[in-house]
């Protein structure tokens, strides 16, 4: 059985006269990183309202096929279980902090306060949630006065320190520089480290090609590609479904114009790999 499965899934607004989602059969393991690409409009973001189940508990519209999680129909599942077992983080930083607590730390045990665990247990798990992320130096700070990535690796930690098993999370560096995304990154990282699974949307993709296990290519509501990330993101077939490359298997195709290379490699460490070797044979 898989953990979350989608069988023949097609999906139609109840605004808009065309199905957004389309014939769409995925099956995702526990533990694993998926990051869900394509062009806007695709239907990435539909996808993960499916997966937490806001498709069709809150959005109507007409949905056919089976969406399970567990090997449980999420029409069957209630929202409030769904809720414990996912945390969602979307696109805007800005949006996400609560705007009623003084401080990170505060903001960080606000869910749990919701759930009135006990004082004690809560102080407990923000400080090892803060630990954990590294935000030790934020702490104390005012929740409004942090920078746009600051505040996306908040909120990253407040919904971790719920403890969900899945993580949806939905362009989260598309506001922010690159040093912040990579900040991101560190943290989304550490999440699959901790063994969750994260189903990713996002862009840039050598950070896909660095954290990512599977990739799922979305073209205007349909699966496109799917595989390991380093089958997809090495193959110029992506190119045709408008997705680029990372800039290492660029390059490795360009060098195969001339010599032999005995892979595409996607991430630098491939790349230092596929090239060292492919001089040592240079020089023999
Ligand atoms: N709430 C909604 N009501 C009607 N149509 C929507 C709604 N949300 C998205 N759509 C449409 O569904 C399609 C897929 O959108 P979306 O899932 O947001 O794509 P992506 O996240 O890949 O950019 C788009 O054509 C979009 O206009
Ligand atoms: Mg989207």
């Amino acid at each position: 059985m898989s953990y979350i499965e989608l069988k023949g899934i097609s999906y139609k607004y109840p605004v808009g006269d065309e199905k957004v989602l389309k014939d769409i059969s995925l099956s995702l393991e526990k533990g694993k990183v998926y990051a869900l690409i394509g062009a806007n409009g695709a239907g990435k973001t539909t996808i993960c309202n499916l997966i937490r189940g806001f498709i069709p508990h809150f959005f109507k519209g007409d949905l056919d096929g089976e969406m399970l999680i567990e090997g449980r129909d999420i029409r069957e599942w209630e929202m409030g279980d769904l809720a414990q077992k996912m945390g969602y983080i979307f696109q805007n930083p800005f949006t996400q902090i609560s705007g009623t607590k003084d401080t990170v730390f505060e903001e960080i045990a606000f869910g749990l306060e919701n759930l009135r665990v006990e004082v004690p247990v809560i102080k407990e798990r923000v400080a090892e949630i803060i630990k954990l992320f590294g935000l030790e130096s934020l702490q104390e700070k005012n929740p409004q006065q942090l920078s746009g990535g600051q505040r996306q690796r908040v909120s990253l930690a407040s919904i971790m320190v719920m403890d969900p098993e899945i993580l949806i999370i939905d362009e989260p560096t598309s506001q922010l520089d690159p040093q912040a995304t990579e900040e991101v990154f560190k943290i989304i990282n550490i999440m699959k480290q901790r063994g969750k699974t994260i189903i990713l949307v996002e862009h840039k993709i050598e950070l896909i090609a660095e954290y990512a296990d599977r990739v799922i290519l979305v073209e205007d509501g349909k699966v496109a590609m799917k595989g390991k990330t380093k089958d997809i993101l090495s193959d110029i077939k992506a190119m045709d479904h408008g997705i680029l490359l990372p800039q290492y298997a660029l390059l490795g195709y360009e060098m195969q114009k001339n010599d032999r290379l005995h892979e595409i490699p996607v991430t630098e460490s491939e790349a230092i790999g596929v090239f060292t070797k492919w001089m040592a044979g240079k020089e023999n």
